[in-house]
């Protein structure tokens, strides 16, 4: 089986590029690398793009881009998808620093593209704003939890990390605890993107700034349960939650099977298991969440 190995960009339709431009270099501190008729290309670090931004009449993310091992068959890929029943489009020259991609569209209407290799498009890390290590992870809420994750379980490789009872799933593509998650819900929408910081002092910076552009934080700081992040959520001018996050769990060697020893791990070894459900473990700090905001 051809596996995803890591994410590689998220795309948004937005009223309004222009103000989400401004909020993602002023504020969470990528680099604006290109921008053409159909789209603004926002970058972290070797990628070209991390963020890409396009008018839509609905602010939704749009798509997910994940990248393969560089040497994986493309071709192979797409025909591992037709045995799963997905149409497919090959896609040549799509988008700066990727020449050749397959997408199609996961169960709950997200278009997928998938790639084997990039150009290296190495950025300075930029001087203001937050300035984020990487794009950590997207979630979801869905309709059908089961299906949406048998569906990136089976057909594109990833791992369960953990659940919380039967309604709330988080999915490895590489070593960190997730790079998806899913939560049910009464529609198919995003829930939130996240962005890994370096560290408690990164996260501290973060929100004094966004406490200087009068951004409020909705939740935290605080430390999940599962994933044993730390987290803070605050919404961007699209009223999209976005969640800045650092010391996820990472599995560095799937063999073993287990997360890396952290000193706030219950379980030892903390493997991936199912929670039960209890809002202690939304937050091993013990400030629950706002009311509905797994919604
Ligand atoms: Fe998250």
């Amino acid at each position: 089986m051809i596996t995803v190995r890591r994410i590689g960009h998220a795309t948004f339709e937005t009223p309004d590029v222009e103000q989400l431009v401004t909020y993602y270099t002023q504020v969470l501190g990528l680099t604006l690398v290109e921008r053409d008729a159909d789209a603004a290309y926002l970058a972290s670090t070797l990628d070209h793009h991390s963020v890409v931004l396009r008018r839509g009449d609905v602010a939704r993310c749009a798509r997910l881009a994940f990248q393969l091992a560089p040497d994986a068959d493309l071709g192979a890929f797409a025909k591992q998808l037709g045995k799963h029943g997905l149409a497919t489009e090959r896609r040549h020259d799509p988008q700066p620093s990727i020449s050749d991609l397959v997408a199609f569209h996961d169960p709950k209407g997200t278009e997928i593209e998938v790639f084997a290799e990039r150009q290296f498009a190495p950025q300075r890390f930029q001087q203001a704003g937050i300035v984020p290590n990487k794009l950590g992870h997207v979630a979801f809420n869905v309709t059908d939890i089961r299906k949406v994750v048998d569906f990136y379980v089976q057909v594109l490789g990833f791992r369960e990390s953990d659940w919380m009872g039967d309604f709330f799933a988080f999915l490895r593509c590489g070593p960190d605890h997730h790079t998806l998650n899913f939560v049910k819900g009464k529609a198919d929408k995003m829930h939130h993107v996240a962005f890994e910081l370096t560290d408690w002092a990164h996260i501290e910076a973060a929100c004094d700034l966004l406490a200087r552009r009068d951004i409020p934080l909705i939740w935290g700081p605080g430390r999940h349960g599962m994933g044993h992040n730390i987290y803070t959520y605050h919404h961007n001018p699209d009223g999209q939650i976005v969640e800045l996050f650092t010391e996820l769990d990472r599995i560095n060697d799937e063999a073993l099977g287990y997360f890396e020893p952290r000193p706030w791990h219950r379980d030892r070894p903390q493997r991936p298991k199912v929670w039960e459900p209890d809002p202690a473990v939304a937050n091993l700090w013990g400030v629950p969440p706002p009311p509905n905001f797994l919604d």
